[in-house]
C-alpha cells in the first residue's frame, strides 16, 4: 500500500487490491458505529480522472437503508452535480451534464422512456439466442486448449459485442469501443490524467452517429441520433456511447470473472449449482452481485441542508452511496459475510443500484452471465484460476483484470 495513503482514507487506491475487494473491515465499522462517517480528502492522493479537479471529502452511506432512501430521493440528493468520486466544475460539469446519467430529471427520464425498450424482457427474450450463440462461440474458442485468460479471453468479448449488437456499432468499431471503455474504467492504472480515451470515444461515437444519419436502422443509436423529440446534441450522444462502453462492458465482464473466482473458493456452493444449473443459477448470480458489488459506489449531492441518520448535512455536500456496505448490511443480509448461493432474499441486493438511475442493462447483464456461464459449467466445468488474481487497483470499481485459468480440454 502506497505509505502516504492513510489506510482508513476510500480516496486510496490500494485499499481494493490490498482487500481484494472493498474494505469491508472499514464499513463494517463505520456501519455500526457511524454509518454517515465524513471521508476526508486525502492530500496523497494523486489520481484522477481526465478534466478533474480533484477528490473533496463526503460523506459515506454504509446502512442499506440510507443508500435506498437516497437513491429514491432525486429531489433531495440529486445526481446532476456529478456521480463520481472525481469532483468536476464549470464547464467540465457542463459537458459532464451531458451524459444522461447526470441529466436534469424531466430531461433524463424523457431519455430513459426512449432507450428502455431495448432492455426490456420482450426485446430481450429475442435477444437471446444470439446472445447463447456468442456465449457458445467464446467457449469454443478456448475449450480444447485447457487454458485461458479468463477476463480478456472471454469474459470481456461477450457485454461488448452484446451491446454493439444492441446499439448497432458495426463489427469493425468493436474492438476500439472495447480498448477506449477498458481505458476509461482503469482511472487510476493511466500513467498520467489523459483525456486520450475519452477524444478516442468521442470521435467514433461522431462517425458512427453520421452513419446512422444517413442510413438509420431501428437500432439503439440509430434511434437516439434521430429522434426529433429529444433532440439530442451531438455532446449527449458521444456522452450515451461513452457510458454504454463503460458501464455496458468492465461491469458484466468482472461479475464473469468474480463467479469463477468465487465458485473456486467455494467449492460447496459449485456443488450445488452443478447439480442443477437451471435450478440455481438465477439466485446465484444475484449472490456474486451482492457480494462483489463491481460497481462500489456512486455519488449523490444535497440539493437542500438535510439530515440523514442523525447527522447534518449541508447544501452542496456530496455523498457517496456504498453499494458494497449496503449489499453485506446485517440488517438486510443476515451473516452478510457468507457467500450462499441459495440466500433467500440475494435478489434485494443495490449492485445495480436503485430508484430514478437504477442500471438500465440489469436485466441484459444477467441474460449475459446466464448465457456464458452455462456454456462453462456444462463444457468446462473443472474451470479453476492458476495462481491469484489480479485486481483493479481503484476507487471505484471492484474489478479482477487478469485470472489465467486451467480446466480439462474439452474433446474435439
Ligand atoms: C453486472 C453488471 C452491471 C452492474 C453491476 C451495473 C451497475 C450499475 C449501477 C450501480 C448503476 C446506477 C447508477 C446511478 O445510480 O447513478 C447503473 C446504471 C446504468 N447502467 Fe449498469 N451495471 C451493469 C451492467 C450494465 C449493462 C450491461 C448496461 C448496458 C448495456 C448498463 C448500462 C447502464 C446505464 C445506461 C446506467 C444509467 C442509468 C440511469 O442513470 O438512469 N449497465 N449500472
Amino acid at each position: 500500500m502506497n505509505a502516504a495513503a492513510p489506510a482508513d482514507n476510500l480516496i486510496n487506491p490500494d485499499l481494493f487490491p490490498a482487500d481484494q475487494g472493498p474494505p469491508h473491515r472499514l464499513f463494517d465499522a463505520w456501519r455500526a458505529q457511524d454509518p454517515v462517517h465524513w471521508n476526508p480528502a486525502n492530500p496523497a492522493y494523486a489520481g484522477g480522472m481526465p478534466g478533474s479537479s480533484g477528490v473533496k471529502g463526503f460523506w459515506v452511506l454504509t446502512r442499506y437503508q440510507d443508500v435506498l432512501d437516497v437513491s429514491m430521493d432525486q429531489a433531495l440528493f440529486t445526481s446532476h452535480d456529478g456521480i463520481v468520486l472525481w469532483d468536476v466544475e464549470g464547464e467540465e460539469l457542463e459537458r459532464q451534464r451531458a451524459n444522461f446519467m447526470v441529466m436534469k430529471p424531466e430531461q433524463h427520464s424523457a431519455v430513459k422512456k426512449v432507450i428502455m425498450p431495448p432492455f426490456m424482457p420482450r426485446a430481450l427474450a429475442e435477444l437471446a439466442p444470439e446472445v447463447d450463440k456468442l456465449a457458445a462461440e467464446l467457449v469454443d474458442r478456448v475449450a480444447a486448449r485447457g487454458h485461458c485468460e479468463f477476463v480478456f479471453d472471454v469474459a470481456s468479448i461477450l457485454p461488448v459485442h452484446t451491446f454493439c449488437e444492441l446499439m448497432g456499432i458495426p463489427p469493425q468499431y468493436r474492438d476500439q469501443v472495447a480498448g477506449y471503455g477498458n481505458a476509461m474504467a482503469d482511472v487510476e492504472g493511466r500513467t498520467s490524467v489523459s483525456m486520450d480515451p475519452m477524444i478516442g470515444l468521442f470521435t467514433l461515437a461522431q462517425q458512427m452517429a453520421e452513419e446512422k444519419r444517413r442510413n438509420p436502422d431501428g437500432r439503439l443509436l440509430s434511434v437516439m441520433v434521430n429522434d426529433t423529440t429529444l433532440n439530442l446534441d451531438p455532446m449527449m450522444i458521444n456522452q450515451f456511447v461513452l457510458v454504454f462502453a463503460m458501464a455496458g462492458h468492465e461491469t458484466t465482464r468482472s461479475t464473469a470473472a468474480h463467479f469463477i473466482h468465487l465458485m473456486h473458493q467455494h467449492p460447496d456452493q459449485y456443488a450445488l449449482l452443478r447439480s442443477d444449473f437451471d435450478a440455481h443459477v438465477d439466485n446465484a448470480i444475484d449472490e456474486v452481485l451482492r457480494y462483489t458489488s463491481t460497481t462500489t459506489n456512486f455519488i449523490r449531492h444535497a440539493t437542500a441542508d438535510t439530515e440523514i441518520g442523525g447527522q447534518r448535512l449541508r447544501k452542496g455536500d456530496k455523498i457517496y452511496l456504498s453499494y458494497a456496505a449496503a449489499n453485506r448490511d446485517p440488517a438486510v443480509f443476515t451473516d452478510p459475510h457468507r457467500f450462499d448461493i441459495t440466500r433467500s432474499n440475494a435478489r434485494r441486493h443495490l449492485a445495480f443500484g436503485a430508484g430514478p438511475h437504477i442500471c438500465v442493462g440489469a436485466r441484459l447483464a444477467k441474460l449475459q452471465l446466464r448465457a456464458l456461464l452455462k456454456q462453462i459449467v456444462t463444457r468446462i466445468p473443472d474451470i479453476h484460476p492458476v495462481g491469484e488474481p489480479e485486481w483493479l487497483r481503484s476507487i471505484w470499481f471492484n474489478a479482477i483484470i487478469r485470472m489465467p485459468v486451467a480446466f480439462t480440454p474439452e474433446p474435439a
